[in-house]
């Protein structure tokens, strides 16, 4: 089932509250991780410049010897939006998939993923379900990089404050089922979003 309060407006309006590269770059990502995975990838925001950095390509396209970014979302417009984006920047290393990672997990294998990205989706009615799944999936060592929408009324989108979560709030949870700590200190991803980074424990 969809996660509450997840639609999306146009992608326009969407991707102008973000500048993807500079977020994912602020949120550890490098060209050194080989395989990721997006939870709710949406339009692909993140999941193209995610592609982009990790495939070692200075300019676009993503073939040859660079990682994989797994792109699951529920919902198969989102999904196919991202692949039509991927085929057209020329990027091969996306693997787009239409699934419910909260009722059936992302199928990928353990261990198989060395940095998840949980970007505006922890407001969900079971947020633990969805760090469970990111910590099966991620190596020993593997990053956890969450985002979401500062709790501040002043935003012009994002779920309702009510359910909204504050980072001391998904740190807690990470930490909760294992997850280390990063980075303490919420990271500001202005104008409108924080980032916390987390690990999992090495074996
Ligand atoms: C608010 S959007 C965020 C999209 C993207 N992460 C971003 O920040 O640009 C949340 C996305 O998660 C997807 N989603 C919600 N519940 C889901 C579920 N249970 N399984 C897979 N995808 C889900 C929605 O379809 C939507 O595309």
């Amino acid at each position: 089932m969809k996660t509450r309060e997840s639609s999306m407006p146009e992608a326009p309006l969407w991707e102008s509250f973000f500048t993807p590269d500079a977020v994912l770059r602020a949120l550890g990502l490098a060209p050194t991780h080989r395989a990721v995975a997006d939870f709710g990838c949406g339009y692909g925001t993140f999941t193209i410049p995610a592609a982009k950095i990790i495939s070692g390509a200075g300019g676009s396209g993503g073939a040859g010897g660079g990682g994989i970014v797994h792109a699951l979302d529920i919902d198969p417009a989102m999904v196919a939006a991202t692949i039509a984006r991927a085929n057209n920047d020329g990027y091969t290393n996306i693997n787009a998939i239409t699934r419910d990672f909260v009722a059936e997990g992302t199928g990928l294998p353990q261990g198989s993923v060395n940095y998840v990205m949980l970007f505006n989706i922890l407001h969900a009615e079971l947020p633990e379900v969805i760090l469970r799944e990111a910590q099966r999936i991620l190596a020993p060592g593997g990053l956890l990089a969450i985002m979401h929408w500062n709790h501040d009324p002043a935003t012009p989108r994002g779920p309702s404050l009510a359910i909204r979560p504050r980072p001391a709030e998904c740190r807690q949870w990470a930490l909760n089922i294992g997850f280390e700590t990063v980075t303490t200190d919420p990271i500001a991803l202005p104008p409108y979003h924080y980032g916390i980074i987390m690990r999992r424990a090495p074996d």
